[in-house]
Protein backbone atom coordinates (compact mmCIF):
# COMPACT_ATOMS: atom_id res chain seq x y z
CA UNK A 1 0.00 0.00 0.00
CA UNK A 2 1.29 3.08 -0.93
CA UNK A 3 1.10 5.80 2.39
CA UNK A 4 1.24 9.35 1.60
CA UNK A 5 4.53 11.30 2.32
CA UNK A 6 4.07 14.06 5.14
CA UNK A 7 4.49 17.19 3.56
CA UNK A 8 7.14 19.71 4.86
CA UNK A 9 7.67 23.12 4.13
CA UNK A 10 11.25 24.88 3.96
CA UNK A 11 11.35 28.61 4.23
CA UNK A 12 14.57 29.35 2.14
CA UNK A 13 17.56 28.07 0.05
CA UNK A 14 19.29 26.24 2.73
CA UNK A 15 22.30 24.08 2.55
CA UNK A 16 21.35 20.40 0.59
CA UNK A 17 22.76 18.49 3.42
CA UNK A 18 19.85 19.33 5.70
CA UNK A 19 17.47 19.16 2.82
CA UNK A 20 18.65 15.64 1.82
CA UNK A 21 17.72 14.29 5.17
CA UNK A 22 14.23 15.60 4.81
CA UNK A 23 13.44 14.54 1.30
CA UNK A 24 14.28 10.62 2.38
CA UNK A 25 10.93 10.88 4.26
CA UNK A 26 8.75 13.74 3.25
CA UNK A 27 7.14 15.55 0.54
CA UNK A 28 9.44 19.08 0.54
CA UNK A 29 8.17 21.84 -0.84
CA UNK A 30 10.52 25.23 -0.68
CA UNK A 31 10.24 28.82 -1.21
CA UNK A 32 14.13 28.57 -3.20
CA UNK A 33 14.79 32.32 -3.14
CA UNK A 34 17.48 34.15 -0.59
CA UNK A 35 14.86 36.30 0.26
CA UNK A 36 11.88 36.01 3.11
CA UNK A 37 8.97 34.20 2.05
CA UNK A 38 6.16 37.25 1.90
CA UNK A 39 3.52 36.21 4.83
CA UNK A 40 0.75 35.68 2.54
CA UNK A 41 2.97 32.98 0.30
CA UNK A 42 4.29 31.30 3.81
CA UNK A 43 0.17 30.98 4.81
CA UNK A 44 -0.87 29.52 1.77
CA UNK A 45 2.08 27.09 1.61
CA UNK A 46 1.66 26.07 5.23
CA UNK A 47 -1.90 25.27 4.59
CA UNK A 48 -1.37 21.65 3.72
CA UNK A 49 1.66 20.94 5.91
CA UNK A 50 1.95 18.95 8.80
CA UNK A 51 5.96 20.42 9.48
CA UNK A 52 7.59 23.63 8.65
CA UNK A 53 11.82 24.36 8.54
CA UNK A 54 11.37 27.59 9.44
CA UNK A 55 13.58 31.04 9.74
CA UNK A 56 14.53 33.60 12.58
CA UNK A 57 12.39 35.84 9.68
CA UNK A 58 9.10 33.78 9.93
CA UNK A 59 6.90 35.24 12.53
CA UNK A 60 4.82 32.11 14.03
CA UNK A 61 2.04 33.64 15.76
CA UNK A 62 -1.63 32.53 16.27
CA UNK A 63 -2.49 34.24 13.06
CA UNK A 64 -0.36 31.97 11.08
CA UNK A 65 -1.04 28.83 13.17
CA UNK A 66 -4.76 29.37 12.58
CA UNK A 67 -3.92 29.55 8.86
CA UNK A 68 -1.82 25.61 9.12
CA UNK A 69 -4.28 23.81 10.91
CA UNK A 70 -2.35 20.54 10.14
CA UNK A 71 1.00 21.76 11.45
CA UNK A 72 2.78 19.71 14.13
CA UNK A 73 5.92 21.05 14.05
CA UNK A 74 8.25 24.00 13.77
CA UNK A 75 11.95 23.87 13.27
CA UNK A 76 13.42 26.79 13.84
CA UNK A 77 17.01 27.56 12.06
CA UNK A 78 17.99 29.33 14.83
CA UNK A 79 19.08 28.94 18.59
CA UNK A 80 17.09 32.51 19.43
CA UNK A 81 13.14 31.83 19.27
CA UNK A 82 11.84 35.30 20.04
CA UNK A 83 9.77 34.55 16.09
CA UNK A 84 8.35 32.06 17.41
CA UNK A 85 4.79 32.55 20.37
CA UNK A 86 5.41 29.67 22.12
CA UNK A 87 2.64 29.82 24.53
CA UNK A 88 0.57 29.91 21.40
CA UNK A 89 2.28 26.61 19.98
CA UNK A 90 1.79 24.98 23.11
CA UNK A 91 -1.55 25.83 23.38
CA UNK A 92 -2.05 24.04 19.98
CA UNK A 93 0.01 20.96 20.28
CA UNK A 94 2.61 22.11 17.66
CA UNK A 95 6.12 20.85 19.00
CA UNK A 96 8.98 23.71 18.44
CA UNK A 97 12.86 23.39 18.30
CA UNK A 98 15.93 25.66 17.81
CA UNK A 99 19.56 24.95 16.86
CA UNK A 100 21.38 25.12 20.42
CA UNK A 101 25.22 23.70 20.50
CA UNK A 102 26.15 23.33 17.02
CA UNK A 103 26.60 27.71 16.70
CA UNK A 104 28.03 28.07 20.00
CA UNK A 105 31.76 28.01 18.92
CA UNK A 106 30.69 29.91 15.26
CA UNK A 107 28.91 32.69 17.25
CA UNK A 108 31.46 32.91 19.77
CA UNK A 109 34.53 33.33 17.37
CA UNK A 110 32.54 36.22 15.41
CA UNK A 111 31.62 38.17 18.80
CA UNK A 112 35.44 38.06 18.98
CA UNK A 113 35.98 39.07 16.01
CA UNK A 114 33.67 42.24 16.51
CA UNK A 115 35.37 42.95 20.16
CA UNK A 116 38.80 42.96 18.08
CA UNK A 117 38.01 44.59 15.27
CA UNK A 118 35.87 47.44 17.37
CA UNK A 119 38.91 48.26 20.03
CA UNK A 120 41.44 47.74 17.11
CA UNK A 121 39.71 49.81 14.41
CA UNK A 122 40.18 47.96 11.47
CA UNK A 123 37.25 48.33 9.73
CA UNK A 124 37.76 52.35 9.67
CA UNK A 125 41.58 51.55 9.06
CA UNK A 126 41.16 49.77 6.01
CA UNK A 127 38.78 52.15 4.40
CA UNK A 128 41.70 54.92 5.38
CA UNK A 129 44.33 52.84 3.66
CA UNK A 130 41.83 52.17 0.11
CA UNK A 131 41.12 56.10 0.46
CA UNK A 132 45.43 56.70 0.20
CA UNK A 133 44.67 58.29 3.35
CA UNK A 134 48.00 56.58 4.33
CA UNK A 135 50.78 58.98 4.24
CA UNK A 136 53.09 57.88 7.42
CA UNK A 137 53.61 56.11 10.48
CA UNK A 138 51.27 57.81 12.76
CA UNK A 139 52.19 57.57 16.60
CA UNK A 140 48.64 59.47 17.40
CA UNK A 141 46.67 57.20 14.85
CA UNK A 142 44.15 55.00 15.54
CA UNK A 143 44.93 54.39 18.81
CA UNK A 144 41.90 52.12 20.96
CA UNK A 145 41.46 50.47 23.82
CA UNK A 146 44.25 47.30 25.35
CA UNK A 147 42.44 44.05 24.67
CA UNK A 148 44.25 41.89 27.04
CA UNK A 149 44.22 42.40 30.90
CA UNK A 150 41.37 44.61 30.13
CA UNK A 151 37.66 43.34 31.79
CA UNK A 152 35.18 41.42 29.35
CA UNK A 153 31.55 42.07 30.99
CA UNK A 154 29.72 39.06 29.81
CA UNK A 155 25.84 39.77 30.18
CA UNK A 156 24.28 36.20 29.79
CA UNK A 157 26.97 33.69 30.74
CA UNK A 158 25.12 30.78 28.53
CA UNK A 159 26.40 28.32 25.91
CA UNK A 160 28.02 31.30 23.85
CA UNK A 161 28.50 33.88 26.67
CA UNK A 162 30.86 30.88 28.17
CA UNK A 163 32.63 30.58 25.15
CA UNK A 164 33.50 34.11 24.40
CA UNK A 165 34.29 33.78 28.28
CA UNK A 166 36.61 31.22 27.33
CA UNK A 167 38.25 33.49 24.83
CA UNK A 168 38.74 36.11 26.59
CA UNK A 169 40.66 33.66 29.02
CA UNK A 170 43.09 33.17 26.41
CA UNK A 171 43.75 36.98 26.15
CA UNK A 172 44.21 37.47 29.88
CA UNK A 173 41.61 39.49 30.91
CA UNK A 174 39.38 39.97 33.70
CA UNK A 175 35.95 38.14 33.16
CA UNK A 176 32.94 39.60 35.50
CA UNK A 177 29.11 38.21 34.45
CA UNK A 178 25.77 38.57 35.02
CA UNK A 179 23.28 36.04 34.60
CA UNK A 180 20.11 35.21 36.35
CA UNK A 181 22.02 31.68 37.35
CA UNK A 182 25.35 31.62 38.24
CA UNK A 183 27.46 29.41 36.15
CA UNK A 184 29.94 27.79 38.59
CA UNK A 185 31.87 26.55 35.61
CA UNK A 186 33.22 29.60 34.22
CA UNK A 187 34.21 31.14 37.68
CA UNK A 188 36.30 27.88 37.82
CA UNK A 189 37.33 27.63 34.41
CA UNK A 190 38.31 30.87 33.62
CA UNK A 191 37.84 32.82 37.12
CA UNK A 192 35.03 34.58 35.59
CA UNK A 193 33.10 36.68 38.59
CA UNK A 194 29.83 36.95 39.03
CA UNK A 195 27.61 40.54 39.43
CA UNK A 196 24.30 39.57 41.18
CA UNK A 197 23.52 43.43 39.78
CA UNK A 198 24.04 44.26 35.62
CA UNK A 199 24.86 48.01 36.80
CA UNK A 200 28.17 47.09 38.16
CA UNK A 201 29.11 45.13 34.73
CA UNK A 202 28.38 47.81 33.25
CA UNK A 203 30.27 50.45 35.10
CA UNK A 204 33.11 48.28 36.17
CA UNK A 205 33.61 46.46 32.38
CA UNK A 206 36.14 47.56 29.38
CA UNK A 207 34.40 45.66 27.05
CA UNK A 208 30.39 44.62 27.28
CA UNK A 209 29.40 41.54 25.37
CA UNK A 210 25.52 40.82 24.98
CA UNK A 211 24.14 36.87 25.15
CA UNK A 212 21.15 37.27 26.13
CA UNK A 213 17.59 35.61 24.75
CA UNK A 214 15.11 38.44 23.34
CA UNK A 215 12.41 38.28 25.64
CA UNK A 216 10.02 41.12 27.07
CA UNK A 217 12.45 41.46 30.49
CA UNK A 218 15.53 41.91 28.00
CA UNK A 219 13.82 44.21 25.43
CA UNK A 220 15.96 47.73 25.66
CA UNK A 221 17.93 46.07 28.23
CA UNK A 222 20.89 47.95 27.48
CA UNK A 223 19.28 51.51 27.35
CA UNK A 224 20.24 54.92 28.26
CA UNK A 225 20.21 54.89 31.52
CA UNK A 226 22.42 51.76 30.84
CA UNK A 227 24.56 53.17 28.50
CA UNK A 228 25.53 56.27 30.39
CA UNK A 229 27.32 53.73 33.25
CA UNK A 230 29.41 52.69 30.91
CA UNK A 231 33.06 53.88 31.11
CA UNK A 232 34.55 56.27 28.32
CA UNK A 233 36.38 53.99 26.54
CA UNK A 234 34.30 51.23 27.00
CA UNK A 235 33.05 49.39 23.59
CA UNK A 236 29.58 47.42 23.48
CA UNK A 237 29.49 44.29 21.23
CA UNK A 238 25.85 42.59 20.43
CA UNK A 239 25.31 39.14 19.33
CA UNK A 240 22.62 38.12 20.65
CA UNK A 241 19.35 40.49 19.12
CA UNK A 242 19.23 44.32 17.83
CA UNK A 243 16.33 45.06 20.62
CA UNK A 244 18.22 44.45 23.49
CA UNK A 245 19.76 48.02 23.01
CA UNK A 246 17.67 50.66 22.17
CA UNK A 247 19.12 51.92 18.80
CA UNK A 248 18.69 56.16 19.62
CA UNK A 249 20.22 55.98 23.21
CA UNK A 250 22.94 53.94 21.58
CA UNK A 251 23.47 56.91 18.95
CA UNK A 252 23.32 59.59 20.89
CA UNK A 253 26.18 57.92 23.28
CA UNK A 254 28.68 57.14 20.23
CA UNK A 255 27.84 60.40 18.92
CA UNK A 256 28.97 62.13 22.01
CA UNK A 257 31.82 59.98 22.05
CA UNK A 258 30.63 59.15 25.31
CA UNK A 259 31.70 55.70 25.33
CA UNK A 260 34.50 54.25 22.68
CA UNK A 261 32.70 51.79 20.12
CA UNK A 262 29.66 49.38 19.40
CA UNK A 263 30.41 46.52 17.27
CA UNK A 264 26.95 44.73 16.60
CA UNK A 265 25.61 41.62 14.06
CA UNK A 266 22.18 42.32 15.01
CA UNK A 267 19.96 45.67 14.92
CA UNK A 268 16.44 47.50 15.63
CA UNK A 269 15.26 47.32 13.10
CA UNK A 270 16.52 44.17 10.92
CA UNK A 271 17.51 45.09 8.30
CA UNK A 272 18.88 48.33 9.34
CA UNK A 273 18.37 50.72 6.67
CA UNK A 274 21.44 51.78 4.83
CA UNK A 275 20.73 55.68 5.82
CA UNK A 276 20.37 54.60 9.81
CA UNK A 277 22.07 57.53 11.69
CA UNK A 278 24.05 54.58 13.66
CA UNK A 279 25.57 53.19 10.12
CA UNK A 280 26.91 57.26 9.81
CA UNK A 281 29.32 56.91 13.22
CA UNK A 282 32.79 55.57 12.84
CA UNK A 283 32.60 54.43 15.73
CA UNK A 284 29.64 52.18 15.01
CA UNK A 285 30.71 48.82 13.23
CA UNK A 286 27.20 47.07 11.88
CA UNK A 287 27.16 43.14 10.50
CA UNK A 288 24.48 41.88 8.71
CA UNK A 289 23.64 38.90 11.66
CA UNK A 290 26.30 36.61 10.33
CA UNK A 291 27.49 35.29 13.27
CA UNK A 292 26.65 31.50 12.77
CA UNK A 293 27.58 31.77 9.06
CA UNK A 294 30.46 29.23 8.94
CA UNK A 295 29.87 26.63 6.07
CA UNK A 296 30.04 23.57 8.92
CA UNK A 297 28.03 25.46 11.39
CA UNK A 298 25.11 26.01 8.47
CA UNK A 299 25.22 22.48 7.46
CA UNK A 300 25.39 21.65 10.84
CA UNK A 301 21.74 23.80 12.01
CA UNK A 302 20.02 22.70 8.81
CA UNK A 303 20.80 18.97 9.73
CA UNK A 304 19.76 19.48 13.20
CA UNK A 305 16.53 21.20 11.99
CA UNK A 306 15.95 18.43 9.45
CA UNK A 307 16.36 15.43 12.50
CA UNK A 308 14.33 17.64 14.75
CA UNK A 309 11.64 17.15 12.15
CA UNK A 310 11.69 13.91 11.31
CA UNK A 311 12.17 12.46 14.97
CA UNK A 312 8.30 14.44 15.78
CA UNK A 313 6.98 12.69 12.22
CA UNK A 314 8.52 9.01 13.50
CA UNK A 315 6.80 9.76 17.05
CA UNK A 316 10.54 10.44 19.19
CA UNK A 317 11.64 13.09 21.05
CA UNK A 318 13.31 15.72 19.17
CA UNK A 319 16.80 16.51 19.87
CA UNK A 320 16.33 20.64 20.65
CA UNK A 321 12.55 20.94 21.68
CA UNK A 322 11.81 24.55 22.80
CA UNK A 323 8.23 23.41 24.17
CA UNK A 324 8.86 20.22 26.35
CA UNK A 325 5.31 20.38 27.20
CA UNK A 326 3.48 19.48 24.14
CA UNK A 327 5.68 15.80 23.95
CA UNK A 328 4.42 15.31 27.22
CA UNK A 329 1.41 15.79 25.77
CA UNK A 330 1.90 13.89 23.29
CA UNK A 331 3.44 10.96 25.12
CA UNK A 332 6.83 11.21 23.12
C1 LIG B 1 20.72 33.50 15.18
O1 LIG B 1 20.59 34.65 15.46
C2 LIG B 1 20.30 32.46 16.03
O2 LIG B 1 19.54 32.72 16.98
O3 LIG B 1 20.71 31.32 15.80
Amino acid sequence: MHTALPKVLVTRNLPESGLALLREHCAVQQWASDDVIPRDTLKTMLADKIACLALLTDRFDAELFDAAPGLKVVANLAVGFDNLDVDEATRRGVVLTNTPDVLTDATADYAWALLLAAARQIVPNADYVKAGKWKTWEPMGFLGPNIHHATLGIVGMGRIGHEVARRAHGFKMRIIYHDPQRAADAERDYGAEYCTDLDEVLRVADFVSLHVPLRPSTHHLIDRRSLALMKPRAVLINTARGAVVDPDALYDILAAGRIYAAAMDVTEPEPIPPDHQLLSLPNCLVTSHIASATFKTRDEMCELAARNILAVLHGERPLTPINPDVLEQMRI
